[in-house]
């Protein structure tokens, strides 16, 4: 157990200073964590979010966490107080979730853990930013009505930042990183299922470097 508690809880919007995408990260391998988290760190990306979604990912965190402490790791996925306690024991440094509780928001509060909390509708946004929380996730981004989505929300919300994560790829990043209400993309294509399997590690390396270019 690591728990970074005894650090200041970082401010989330910290995260955005990092650059422009979130790699969103699932690992099936322990042994492939901490060079995976190394070739995304010399293409420029320091922020990684490893999903909690397969057996491996807490101890995947803790490896990370350890061997590269330039790295800036957190736990996604966070679906239940247990698993916010659960990650900030490994080592992480944030939170993600793909939607919002209030018990869970309270926990993260309590526990220091700075939680990126996922909203998707102006009811869930209300309810976030009632919790304390003014820097959502915005996801499924593109199916929950991707930019235009965001526009819209822009007017009623003029004080809430967004990163939208879910089916942002290359191609769209720089559309949702132009919009006032955006300051960073969370995403899976800097880590393809392929090249972590193959232990392609170039090819991670210059995804990131692309994805840490882009600009906003
Ligand atoms: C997530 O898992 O948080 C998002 O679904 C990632 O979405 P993507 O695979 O479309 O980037």
């Amino acid at each position: 157990m690591i728990r970074s508690a005894s650090r200041p809880p970082m401010n989330p919007l910290d995260l955005v200073k990092h650059g422009p995408v979130i790699p969103v990260i699932v690992l099936q391998r322990v042994e492939d964590a901490v060079r995976l988290a190394e070739a995304l760190l010399a293409g420029g990306v320091t922020v990684l979010e490893v999903t909690l979604r397969t057996p491996v990912a807490l101890a995947c965190i803790e490896a990370i966490a350890r061997a590269l402490p330039e790295a800036l790791v957190g736990a996604g996925t966070l679906r239940s107080v247990a698993d916010a306690e659960a990650a900030l024991d490994a080592g992480a440094r944030f939170g993600v979730s793909p939607g919002f509780r209030r018990e869970l928001g309270h926990a993260c509060r309590n526990l220091g853990l700075p939680l990126l909390p996922g909203v998707a509708s102006a009811s869930e946004v209300m309810a976030a930013n009632d919790g304390g929380y003014d820097f959502l996730k915005f996801f499924p981004a593109h199916a929950a009505g991707g930019v235009a989505m965001l526009e819209a929300l822009a007017g009623p919300f003029p004080d809430i930042v967004f990163c939208p994560t879910g089916g942002i790829t290359p191609d769209n990043a720089s559309e949702y990183l132009a919009l006032p209400n955006v300051k960073v993309c969370g995403g899976s294509w800097l880590t393809p299922a392929d090249a972590v399997a193959a232990g392609d590690w170039a090819r991670i390396t210059q995804l990131a470097r692309e994805a840490s270019r882009l600009a906003r």
